[in-house]
């Protein structure tokens, strides 16, 4: 039962001046120089924003919709929502932590702390910190899994940083590893397979003696190796966490230049042909694989999201209706950082101005089928892709949850007509694998003017685009073929009027309540002049700290066109009066920013990784429960690296996986000045890797990860 009598006033102590400005003002598009030790707002060094994500942040949002202003959002606020809101709104209006503060807030620690109530979440929270290493709870241990380079295919060389090639990286674990899967073998006990994204590569600091300016032919086919996904065979040992590689046929490494085929209506359209795929129906490879999810069916989604930083020359193409196209997706600069395009013309925009057009999909892998070939699956639209969940509803329809991972971008659910199978005869499978081709595209409104009021507003899914079951399409979209809706979804989402949100990551379905969860990273234009101010469900101007939604679809219906929400958590220094979190004492959770990947445990509670820390501290893993008395009582599982962002993560009932990315960026770093010698210690070079965390065993199997 939720504890709604025990929710405090949310209370706003930030005005427009209250959070740094943004600091990285590299200008859009033009190949740039390495800015020197500046930090993005939200504490993630200005070089991995450039390699990750083409310095979003520092860019304009691409979103140029005139959006409702913040007076208007403001005074509807104001006539429908309670305190909460009033305390937001009048802190944007300029009334700051004084005046809000008087208002009942929880005390900040030591300033008439609460009566510490006992966890049930059974560790220790980890504090703050700023180290080189994985800190986890005592009593838990901890083991590296795999790490960049190490290898997956059958006679994989070993690593040797110094001696790099692209035939070695094809067959090794590739850079960055981000979503991570862990799906056990029907039939082989202890046996399971590791799927991996590799987002991104940070070639600076892969590759010794690396010039930007004028990178090789070979260390760009590296970096294209480096990239795409992981399929890993482990042994898991009874009687710990450990999971440990095995050579294993059904291994696989797929990269940036691995074929796919193009499923839904947008296959084969004029949008997607380009030279070398007259048909628009195979494309190679993979790009920017963020975040993803397991689907009921054993495959395994992947959500590409920054792609518009591989593609040169946007600035420079004529037509002006392709320009603004490329331009709604950031794809408006000269030459890029890695400049793939010196060595294959798909990349030159000038050259083949579609090939864009078949990246930015959610794409589905048949872990268990080396031989297979990957989808990218065109009904679920083409944006900025975080990641892809699924929940099955009560006829067996599927629904599936998307965020669009940018400033002021959006929240999407699209909804199957055709029903999932769960036997596991090849009908099944083969009716199975036309769930995400066949169904609707919606894309969400939230109040305060939608239907479904709820705890803190209501909100409606709006259709985009219907993809029926002999490859064509109906379009809701005004103006747009089904095809143009499913390529241009960030526009046909505009025209609808869909709400901006503070850049949607994880949006993920509670396997047991059904409730949808959404993390929103952060957003430090929100409110600024000419961009959206704040609303309901994006409360605070300049966002360096985040927030995590709650919705609930109206019947507890994933095929709902409606549903109500509520504000979970708003992220940042619990001693921050602009902080909530789920109405639990303040003086008694863990500081958390920059909410990103999403995951729930076996007994129900919320596990949230973040991306960047505006607080100064390592990035971590944190537990929260969303049930009773505990509910929003944070609670930091680990920290990471110097320089790394918490990814992956699985959390068994025995286990937490978690994928450590970008360890040592910073940018007063380098590899000849490194931050860290993370995992291996000594001199050794910052890798990339998966780790298993597990509870000290006493003798037999470890205890469970938390209290039941
Ligand atoms: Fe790859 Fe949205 O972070
Ligand atoms: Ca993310
Ligand atoms: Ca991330």
């Amino acid at each position: 039962m939720r504890d709604t009598d025990r929710r405090e006033p949310l209370h706003h102590a930030d005005g427009p001046g209250g959070t740094d400005p943004c600091a990285c003002g590299d200008p859009a598009g033009t190949p740039r120089l390495l800015p020197l030790a500046v930090q993005r707002p939200h504490g993630r060094p200005a070089i991995s924003c450039r390699y990750r994500c083409n310095d979003a942040c520092a860019r304009p949002a691409p979103n140029p919709t005139d959006h409702t202003t913040f007076r208007e959002v403001a005074g509807a606020a104001l006539s429908r929502r309670r305190v909460l809101q009033a305390g937001l709104v009048a802190g944007m209006a300029g009334t700051l932590a004084a005046a809000c503060g008087g208002g009942g807030g929880t005390p900040a620690p030591g300033a008439g702390a609460s009566a510490p109530l006992p966890s049930t979440l059974g560790f220790a929270a980890v504090a703050p910190n700023t180290e080189d290493a994985l800190v986890v709870p005592p009593g838990f241990e901890q083991e590296v899994v795999i790490r960049w380079g190490d290898p997956v295919l059958p006679g994989a060389p070993a690593f040797d940083p110094n001696a790099q090639t692209a035939a070695a990286q094809a067959q090794q674990f590739g850079f960055n590893n981000d979503f991570l899967a862990l799906l056990d073998v029907p039939g082989s006990p202890g046996r399971a397979l590791l799927v991996a994204n590799h987002e991104y590569t940070t070639e600076p600091f892969m590759i010794p003696g690396y010039d930007p300016a004028a990178p090789t032919p070979e260390q760009i086919a590296i970096g294209m190796a480096a990239h795409g996904m992981s399929v890993v065979a482990v042994q898991r040992d009874p009687a710990s966490g450990r999971l440990t590689p095995v050579t294993d046929r059904v291994n696989r490494r797929i990269t940036a230049t691995t074929p796919f085929t193009l499923t839904g209506p947008a296959a084969g359209d004029a949008l997607v042909r380009t030279t070398a795929d007259p048909e628009g129906r195979t494309v190679l490879g993979t790009l920017n694989n963020c975040a993803g999810g397991v689907t009921p069916w054993s495959t395994v989604l992947s959500g590409e999201e920054n792609i518009d930083q591989y593609f040169a020359h946007g600035e420079a193409v004529a037509d002006p209706a392709a320009k603004a196209a490329l331009a709604r997706y950031g794809m408006d600069g000269g030459g890029t950082d890695r400049k793939w395009e010196t060595a294959d013309p798909r990349f030159d925009l000038l050259r083949e101005p579609n090939e864009p057009n078949r990246f930015g999909w959610i794409v589905e892998i048949d872990p268990f089928d080396p031989a297979s070939t990957p989808r990218k699956r065109t009904a679920l639209g083409r944006f900025k892709h975080e990641g892809a969940n699924v929940r099955v509803g009560p006829t067996g329809t599927v629904a599936v949850y998307m965020g669009d991972d940018e400033r002021f971008e959006y929240l999407y659910k699209f909804v199957s007509s055709r029903t999932h199978r769960a036997g596991g005869a090849p009908a099944d499978r083969e009716s199975n694998a036309r769930l995400l081709d066949e169904g609707t595209l919606f894309v969400a409104r939230f109040g305060p003017d939608a239907p479904t009021p709820g705890p803190d507003g209501g909100g409606e899914w709006l259709p985009l685009v219907e993809s029926l079951a002999d490859g064509t399409g109906r379009s809701f979209v005004p103006g747009m073929t089904a095809a143009q809706v499913l390529v241009h979804t960030r526009t046909a989402a505009d025209t609808v009027g869909a709400t901006p949100m503070d850049r949607p990551e994880d949006v993920q379905p509670h396997p047991t309540t059904g409730r949808v969860y959404a993390a929103l990273t952060n957003n430090d234009e929100r409110g600024t002049p000419d961009n959206p101010g704040v609303d309901a469900a994006n409360p605070r101007p300049r966002n360096t700290n985040g927030q995590v939604l709650e919705l609930t679809e109206a019947g507890d219906d994933p095929g709902a066109r409606t549903f109500s929400w509520s504000l979970l958590l708003v992220c940042g220094d619990p001693a921050a009066a602009d902080t909530y979190f789920g109405g639990f004492p303040k003086d008694q959770v863990s500081p958390i920013s920059c909410p990103d990947n999403l995951a729930f445990d076996a007994v129900g509670n919320l596990w949230i990784a973040t991306d960047g820390n505006a607080l100064g501290s390592n990035d971590g893993l944190f537990a929260v429960p969303l049930e009773g008395p505990q509910r929003g009582r944070v609670q930091q599982f680990l920290t990471v690296p110097r320089g790394a962002e918490t990814c992956g993560p699985v959390i068994e009932e025995r286990l937490a996986l978690v994928a450590v990315q970008h360890p040592g960026e910073a940018d007063d770093a380098s590899l000849a000045n490194p931050i860290s010698h993370w995992p291996d210690g000594g001199t050794s070079i910052a890798r990339p890797a998966v780790v298993s965390v597990w509870r000290t065993s006493q003798g037999g199997a470890p205890a469970p990860l938390v209290r039941a």
